[in-house]
């Protein structure tokens, strides 16, 4: 009797998700009233030109832009910068009829003026609150141009570097980017106080899967489970939305054959309803005319019918709504509360923001690059590089110790490539390159320069021989590769992630013939395939692509002034064909275990069955050539004595543990702490691992630290076949660790 009871599976209904922040809601009753008005005194035309998104004229108003606004016909501009512009389209509005001021949107990812590292570069840096401070300052930069509204944080989860949106992403694990998706609301909206001069609206997207896209081709289709949806794609959103976001914008692939852009469940059932956003659904640019194109819709009436009745508030650019909702209201085909509801969305973000009392921007003198924003950035830029390799220790660079270095290679003096991605108001004059701080540190007598590649997809080997004996006349040499800004992003998704052009070949060049060491710095917006690469090199330190200011964080690191403390916020891929490889995957029920046969290794003539049927590869390891969550620091790390304070469960009671860190290095460094759990026996098969804890401990050299941990006993859960939220009971494993494939862990069981 009792063998059979032991398996039922009692489920413990758990209330996780945090009611949205009383100060954050967007529902607040003295402005509904204000809203209502306004709504009540529009004409059906005038409330449906709200629901259109039009281009701005990029710096001028165009005729037809300034007839729109006349005529009530257009809700927000997307893509004016310039505040006196900015200003002039305002007043345009409030000389309309119904009085109502603009929102004016931009791409505001990773900085306006002073730009960030990639989010990709920011996931690294496993700091939110920096991450924060970032979002707070581009605020203030965009604001300054008139900007209110910013299309981010961008929230899309990913396990496929082909994607070029790869770069936008915070990476391909739920729980760091659900963490940076409340970092980034509250930097952008100033912890919900909308009514600040240095806030802008945010915009949460892409909503949602789209990092799930087929081969990682951009747009593509999107065939998503349930479970993937509610445990991998929703849950940054959901933090988003928990924080008070004001918009979302959804997505342009479709999920499970129905369109992201007219998805009655994903947005209607689950935002709007089971969530409760009560802030504006926005297309994403045109998403509602690519209806056509998905052969989801025949016509642009039936565009609009369908994009409105998913939950479609503003169309972004296209044209459908103005052109096409009117005639469906008076058809009897939509209901007029259906416009209303969307507009009430709209004008309660336009209350929020307290454009009503004043839609002005009051230019300010040098609202750009401040101290503030570029110590800022420095910051972020230093947390995101990645130490991936350290040789003997042969970083950091003792200059005291050295006469001569090298600097070689297309992206030590790259200052457009530097930025990144979505980089639309950056200047890359403003760019502090690696080779300008390198020189400023050392003096540049000592800096032996040759960029050996005009860019990075350059094939050409005929300045080879030539860097070659520069170098040797150096003691180390410094050599910066990796991709062009435009080699990731949206619509640059790439099959082969290895070092484009020449480069790789530049890197076996100089490693064979070079006496001295030879360093590897990395600048993409994506992990790359880079397996011989970092046998070649002494060390390998991954940048991403860090912003304004990589350059005297990469020396900083590289000169030993500040140890690296970043770590991968995705896997890094040995070849493609292991795409999609990330570390949250399923065990299966044949996971590979020794001996794994090779290529080399397979007998001729092998019988059919004797190599083991397990979930290997014959030609490639399982495993990723650099795990999630891996990065060295100058200090030496020691993880010992974990204990549980409980190793049984109740509902509802916390996972308590703690341990002790030490730092044996002969250097003060930061470790990034994890944290992962793993139901090891559920109704629905689990991940082996799945993050559930980090912060960062900074020690100095002999300093030891007992590190105590509270999880919450939502930790524990995932969403079951039923739709909800559950921590079933059973046993759990869980690891502190340095990264995903490493740590200490002990057993606990989650009982009655
Ligand atoms: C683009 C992007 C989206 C961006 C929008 C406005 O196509 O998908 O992320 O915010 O258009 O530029």
């Amino acid at each position: 009797m009792w063998k059979h009871l032991k398996c039922v599976v009692v489920l413990f209904l758990v209330t996780v998700s945090t009611p949205p922040r009383a100060e954050t809601t967007l529902l607040r009753r003295d402005m509904e009233k204000e809203v209502s008005k306004y709504l009540s005194q529009m004409t059906l035309r005038e409330k449906i030109g709200q629901m259109y998104q039009g281009e701005a004229g990029y710096g001028k108003i165009t005729p037809p832009l300034r007839e729109r606004i006349e005529q009530g016909k257009i809700g927000s501009v997307i893509n004016e910068v310039d505040v006196h512009v900015a200003n002039e389209l305002q007043k345009l509005a409030l000389s309309s009829p119904h009085k109502i001021p603009l929102l004016i949107g931009r791409d505001v990812i990773h900085g306006f003026r002073t730009i960030f590292p990639i989010p990709l570069g920011l996931g690294a840096t496993f700091d939110p609150e920096l991450v924060k401070r970032s979002a707070q300052i581009a605020g203030r930069e965009a604001r300054a141009s008139g900007v209110n509204w910013t299309f981010a944080p961008m929230l899309d989860v990913t396990r496929d570097p082909r994607w070029g949106r790869v770069a936008e992403t915070f990476g391909e694990d739920p729980f760091l980017t659900s963490k940076m998706a409340r970092a980034m609301v509250n930097g952008f909206q100033r912890e919900g106080d909308l009514r600040h001069r240095e806030a802008v609206a945010a915009c949460a997207k892409h909503y949602v899967a789209y990092g799930a896209v087929e081969a990682g081709k951009d747009y593509n289709t999107v065939v998503v489970s349930e479970q993937e949806l509610r445990d991998v794609h929703l849950p940054p959103f959901k933090a988003a939305v928990e924080e008070g976001v004001a918009a979302v914008m959804t997505a342009f692939n479709e999920i499970n054959g129905i369109p992201a852009t007219a998805n009655i469940y994903t947005i209607r059932d689950i935002l709007k309803t089971e969530w409760g956003f009560q802030g504006v659904v926005v297309s994403d640019w045109a998403s509602t005319a690519n209806l056509l194109g998905h052969g989801y819709a025949e016509d642009g009436r039936d565009v609009a019918l369908k994009s409105i009745q998913a939950g479609v508030d503003m169309e972004m650019v296209s044209t459908h709504y103005i052109e096409s909702l009117e005639w469906l209201v008076q058809q009897k085909r939509l209901p007029e509360s259906t416009i209303d509801a969307a507009v009430r969305r709209i004008l309660r973000i336009k209350t929020l923001l307290g454009l009503f009392e004043n839609p002005y921007v009051q230019p300010v003198t040098q609202p750009y690059l401040r101290q503030d924003a570029l110590r800022t950035a420095h910051e972020l830029a230093r947390e995101s590089l990645v130490l991936l390799k350290n040789e003997n220790n042969i970083l950091p660079v003792r200059r005291h110790k050295i006469g001569k270095i090298a600097v070689l290679g297309p992206l030590a003096d790259a200052p457009l490539d530097q930025l990144g991605t979505w980089v639309f108001d950056g200047k890359k004059e403003e760019t502090r390159t690696p080779l300008v701080s390198i020189r400023s540190l050392l003096g540049s007598d000592r800096v032996l320069y040759d960029p050996v590649l005009t860019h990075s997809r350059d094939q050409s080997k005929s300045r080879f021989e030539q860097a070659l004996g520069l170098a040797s006349g150096a003691d180390i040499t410094l050599l910066f590769v990796g991709e062009e800004s435009i080699l990731s992003g949206e619509a640059h998704s790439r099959v082969h992630l290895n070092l484009p052009g020449a480069q790789s070949s530049l890197v076996e060049y100089l490693s064979q013939r070079l006496q001295k060491p030879l360093i590897l710095i990395v600048m993409a917006g994506r992990p790359l395939v880079l397996g011989k690469e970092i046998e070649w090199a002494r060390a390998v330190l991954y940048a991403w692509h860090p912003g304004t200011m990589g350059g005297p964080a990469l020396s900083d690191v590289l000169f030993g002034l500040q140890s690296p403390s970043g770590r991968l916020p995705v896997s890094f891929p040995r070849a493609e064909g292991q795409i999609p490889i990330y570390y949250a995957h399923k065990n299966t029920g044949r996971p590979p275990k020794e001996p794994i046969p090779t290529m080399e290794s397979i007998p001729i003539g092998a019988p059919q069955t004797s190599l083991g049927n397990l979930a290997f590869y014959l030609d490639e390891s399982t495993d990723p050539l650099f795990p999630f969550g891996f990065g060295l620091t100058y200090g030496k790390f020691v993880y010992d004595s974990l204990r549980l304070i409980r190793d049984r469960i109740q509902s509802n009671q916390s996972v308590d543990l703690s341990f002790r860190l030490s730092n044996i290095g002969t250097t003060k460094a930061t470790e990034v702490v994890q944290v992962y759990v793993r139901d090891k026996v559920a109704s629905l098969t689990r991940p082996v691992k799945e993050l559930r804890h980090f912060q960062r401990v900074t020690l100095r050299p002999g300093e030891e630290k007992r590190v105590a941990i509270s999880l919450p006993f939502s930790a524990l859960g995932f969403h079951n076949p039923q739709k909800e939220f559950v921590v079933e009971q059973g046993e759990f494993e869980i690891w502190v660790g340095p990264h995903a494939a490493a740590g200490l862990s002990r057993s606990f069981k989650v009982d009655q």
